[in-house]
């Protein structure tokens, strides 16, 4: 057995990798096809053709099924080819050939449901191949629970001679601890005339890409066995092991980002997705949720209790605590953005300042601005949203209402409790509010009258 830990892309004959992702998936018991389950922010196949794409594939094919049209959008540039009934995955392999049938060089299959396998699992693959020179190569691993996993069978040298699947297997079989990861590699020219002879005479009737292996041994074809990681190849098949695969992409993702510079104080509550982009020396308190799509900027600071999606945050920013950034959010070098702020669709130009209990849709806010504590801007009327632009240096006073479409100009200035629902010209001071008038001794007179209630 091989075991290849460090990652050195080496040029080896030219790639495809199949990756299955036609079965029914139901011991998700879900609607939503298995393999488009988020992990990390992204449906997990996207996660597999994103490992093949890294590893220089040069086809990329996914088997999908006739209900899965909506994952052919996630997965565009690849190919989609469709297997028609879930009859195994040897049959799903099938559904690649017309694909593949001039392809040849190394063809990789690997499984929708394993988000988790990285570049290094494939590679280590193909150097097994060019090491033995075997016409299959096995992607093994010893998982602390092996249950679910089909069993490698090796023979009296040490060779790979068939993988048996649980529902097949005798007492024996089941207590071998080493696993089918359910990577494999094959020998272009070999795997077709393999799949041909499959037959679904076991105990599930399905077309098993497992059974290959012994098929291969009986034509007198070699086969070997890669070792790997069992995170590597964690198979996804309920919602236990999906949330099992999730804490684990967050571990690796937040690693990535503390290497590349980034400060996190309790790592382990900050949530990130696999597109989360960060600058250097940006520091992230505790319990910080990034959605899809957010870019953070350097010298960013994230306090604790914050929730961003599609945002983007320029350099020198502070975001929180407890702040909110819808998708279309972008915010300038060096703005505020605090407590109990949340923004949606809107820009908060560089040094402005939007620091408390606010809300700020589908608007524009200059350079310097300073928005109030309470400030809404009204955006929708129940039909239409409408924009509300706050010119540079403006300053809204507290618990003001923007009632949109409204502009205020440079350098304005809003009078606190304000409801603004006209223009506000450049440098001036908008007051609407019902005037203050004071009553002397009132209030003594009022305890007096009803002193005798207490
Ligand atoms: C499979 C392997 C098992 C291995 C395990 C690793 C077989 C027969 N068994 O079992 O040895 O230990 O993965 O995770 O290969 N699929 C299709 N069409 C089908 C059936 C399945 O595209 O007709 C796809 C599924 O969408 C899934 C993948 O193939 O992405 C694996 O299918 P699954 O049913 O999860 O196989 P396991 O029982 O996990
Ligand atoms: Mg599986």
């Amino acid at each position: 057995m091989t075991k290849t830990s460090s990652f050195e892309p080496v040029k080896l004959s030219p790639l495809a990798c199949v990756i299955l992702a036609a079965g029914q998936g139901t011991r998700m018991r879900s609607e939503l096809p298995k393999v488009m389950h988020p992990v990390a922010g992204e449906p997990m196949i996207r996660h597999v053709v994103a490992t093949c794409a890294d590893s220089h594939a040069d086809r990329i094919i996914v088997v999908i099924s006739p209900d899965m049209k909506s994952a052919e959008d996630v997965l565009r540039p690849h190919k989609c080819v469709v297997q028609k009934i879930p009859l195994g995955t040897g049959d799903a392999v099938k559904a690649a050939r017309d694909e593949l049938k001039n392809f040849n060089g190394d063809i990789i299959v690997l499984f929708g449901d394993t988000p988790l396998v990285t570049a290094e699992a494939l590679q280590s693959l193909r150097r097994v191949r060019k090491d033995t020179g075997a016409s299959i190569v096995v992607g093994a691993n010893t998982p602390s629970d092996p249950a679910a996993y089909g069993r490698i069978v090796l023979d009296k040298s040490g060779q790979l001679s068939s993988i048996v699947e649980v529902k097949d297997a005798t007492p024996e079989q089941l207590a071998i601890k080493l696993c089918n990861g359910g990577i494999m590699l094959f020998e272009a020219g070999k795997l077709w005339p393999l799949l041909d002879k499959l037959r679904n005479d076991n105990a599930k009737k399905e077309f098993y890409l497992t059974d290959c292996v012994k098929l291969a041994r009986d034509a007198g074809l070699s086969c070997a066995v890669a070792e790997m990681d069992s995170e590597d190849v964690m198979g996804i098949n309920t919602r236990e092991e999906l949330a099992q695969a999730e804490k684990l992409m967050q571990r690796r993702l937040r690693k990535r980002a503390m290497l590349a510079g980034v400060t996190m104080t309790d790592p382990d509550t900050v949530y990130l997705c696999a597109d989360t982009a960060f600058g250097q020396d940006v520091v992230i308190g505790p319990n910080v949720v990034f959605a899809p799509g957010v870019e953070i900027a350097d010298n960013v600071q994230i306090r604790p209790f914050c929730h961003l999606e599609q945002a983007r945050v320029k350099s020198g920013a502070v975001i929180g605590p407890f702040a909110r950034l819808r998708p279309g959010t972008v915010v300038g070098e060096g703005a505020h953005v605090g407590n109990f702020v949340e923004i949606k669709n809107s820009e908060v130009c560089e040094g402005a300042k939007v620091n408390h209990l606010t809300y700020i849709g589908d608007a524009y806010i200059g350079p310097k601005a300073n928005i109030g504590a309470g400030t809404i801007t009204c955006n929708y009327d129940g039909f239409n949203k409408s924009k509300t632009h706050i010119g540079a240096g403006a300053f809204i006073g507290s618990n003001s209402s923007l009632v949109a479409p409204v502009k205020i100009g440079d350098g304005a200035v809003v009078g606190a409790g304000s409801v603004v629902n006209k223009e506000v010209e450049k440098d001036s001071l908008a007051v609407s509010r019902g005037r203050q008038a004071n009553y002397e001794g009132w209030a003594k007179k009022f305890r007096e009258i009803h002193k005798h209630k207490k």
